[in-house]
């Protein structure tokens, strides 16, 4: 039966301080679980949106673009024709799912941290749905917990459990989850990697490898550097469903935290930086404008041209992929590529 336990609910915001218990709350195995509450997460936001606007310059951090909307206009994105990262990486899960799974010690548990939808987790669970004892989704929309959650089940899996958290905190728990007498594949895809800075990146591998045992691997999706002219169409498509996307960052302010952003006096920007190899997302403001954000108590003014930062993905080269691992503590990776889209599929495993 799929579930989701209640005190499995993590903050947007890592390390968010621990709730009381819910009353009638499943034990818990770990005395002090957090179980932020709306009010809580709530606040997290107003905090994040306040600091990071106060940046030079100015930022907003892009986990907040998935809430129901975000992950909804997220799954449209992933189906535009000038946007070929999900379908790339969904044909290397379905080319190579044995492969991939071979050398994990059976029975495999999975955990997928950013799984959106769980269409990707689909295609390598239908290679053997049987195999799995336990199938952990961390994602911090709740929208995409359940969609992929029904997924799941539609499947025939019989045990997943659903995280709403961050990658960290989530790993957390899906470490402290892990069946007795499995082995652990974490699955990082979507390039999410790429949204990290190089330190951030490696500091988050290094944390995957910490919770990983003997026998464990990782499968991390990251997409390569190609031509400047097919990146920007990636992330600045003709449709302006990403320019809807970044966007409804600025409408989620709006109607959470009390915001008076006016939509149309912001434009999408993706831009390409050669030297840091990362294609960069901006919110643009067309006018001198003034904002207030009700519950961060905060007001703002932006000048013509000022620009808020709300994404980098950073692009690789399959060699990059294998040192960062090494960097963080794994052994040898095993690689299977798209060379038309220029995407790559690392499994870095623990040896037994
Ligand atoms: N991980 C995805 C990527 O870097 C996220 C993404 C795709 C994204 N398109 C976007 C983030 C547009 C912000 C804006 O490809």
């Amino acid at each position: 039966m799929a579930r989701t336990l209640p005190g499995s609910r993590g903050g947007p915001a890592g390390g968010a301080p621990a709730a009381p218990a819910r009353r009638g709350a499943v034990a818990r195995p770990t005395a002090l679980m957090s179980v932020p509450t709306e009010a809580m997460l709530r606040d997290a936001f107003a905090a994040d949106v306040t600091e990071y606007l106060r940046r030079t310059p100015r930022q907003l951090p892009s986990k907040y673009f998935y809430d129901e909307l975000g992950s909804s206009l997220f799954e449209a994105i992933g189906r535009l024709p000038w946007y070929r990262i999900t379908r790339a990486e969904s044909a290397l899960l379905a080319r190579h799912a044995r492969e991939i799974l071979r050398p994990l010690p059976h029975p495999v548990s999975l955990a997928e941290l950013g799984c959106g939808s769980g269409e990707k987790l689909a295609i390598l669970v239908s290679s053997a749905v049987d195999r799995f004892p336990l199938i952990q989704l961390v994602d911090v929309s709740p929208a995409a917990l359940d969609t992929a959650r029904y997924r799941l089940e539609a499947l025939g899996v019989r045990a997943s459990l659903a995280h709403r958290a961050t990658y960290e905190d989530g790993l957390e728990r899906a470490a402290r989850h892990r069946p007795a007498g499995a082995s652990l594949l974490v699955l990082f895809l979507g390039s999410n990697i790429g949204n990290f800075d190089p330190p951030m990146a490696r500091d988050l591998l290094a944390r995957i490898r910490r919770v990983l045992r003997r026998g464990d691997a990782l499968l991390l999706g990251s997409d390569l550097v190609k031509p400047e002219r097919e990146l920007l169409l990636a992330y600045d498509d003709p449709l302006q469903v990403t320019a809807a996307f970044n966007r409804n960052l600025l409408r989620r302010i709006n109607d959470e935290l009390g915001g008076t952003f006016d939509l149309q006096g912001f434009a999408h920007r993706a831009t390409w930086n050669a030297g840091a190899r990362r294609v960069e997302m901006h919110l643009v403001s067309r006018l001198r404008q003034h904002v207030r954000i009700a519950a961060a108590g905060f007001e703002l003014t932006f000048e013509p041209d000022e620009t808020i930062w709300t994404e980098s993905s950073y692009k690789y080269e399959p060699s990059q992929v294998l040192e960062e691992g090494l960097a963080a503590g794994f052994g040898r990776g095993e690689q299977w590529i798209d060379r038309s889209a220029r995407f790559v599929l690392t499994r870095f495993s623990v040896p037994v």
